[in-house]
């Protein structure tokens, strides 16, 4: 069985809050918890952008259960790798919300997130996703 990672963008159905967020967070947690995949999701202005790592058929099953979600909707995949190990193996699944704040932090990044994940600038630049959820899973405030 194959390691895979995979990276997509989304963009959320309507206006969502905390609760919203926390409810949709605790259930990829306990799904993931259980079929071993690990990851993180960022937010930005109504947009998504997360990773999934785990063997390919529990990602891809995570992935199915993604796709029918209605709170989102536009999902386009990034990237869909075999890995060697897992970036995010902590997290069964990280989150943090991307704030007009952090674009002062990481200017370099602020392009692709300002405005919310834009999945074909961010998808443009090679591993550029990935430096991305690196960056903000570090900095998780
Ligand atoms: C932005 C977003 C991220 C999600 N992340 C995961 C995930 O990491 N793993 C997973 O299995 N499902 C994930 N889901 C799917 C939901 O968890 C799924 O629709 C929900 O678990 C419904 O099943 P439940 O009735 O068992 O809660 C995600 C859905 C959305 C909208």
């Amino acid at each position: 069985m194959a390691l895979i990672q995979l990276i997509y963008v989304s963009s959320a159905a309507r206006e969502m809050d905390e609760g919203d967020l926390h409810r949709m967070l605790e259930s990829a947690v306990r799904h993931n918890e259980t079929n071993n995949v690990t990851g993180m999701l960022l937010f930005a202005s109504g947009n998504f952008l997360q990773v999934l790592e785990g063997e390919d058929a529990a990602v891809d099953e995570a992935m199915s259960r993604i796709q029918a979600d209605p709170r989102h909707h536009g999902i386009i995949l990034v990237s869909r790798e075999e890995i060697t190990g897992r970036d995010f193996g902590a997290w069964s699944m990280g989150f943090r919300g991307v704030r007009a704040s952090d674009a002062e932090a990481w200017p370099g990044y602020a392009p692709y997130f300002e405005s919310g994940f834009n999945a074909s600038l961010i998808g443009a630049k090679p591993g550029l996703a990935l430096d991305l959820l690196k960056t903000f899973a570090k900095s998780n405030s």
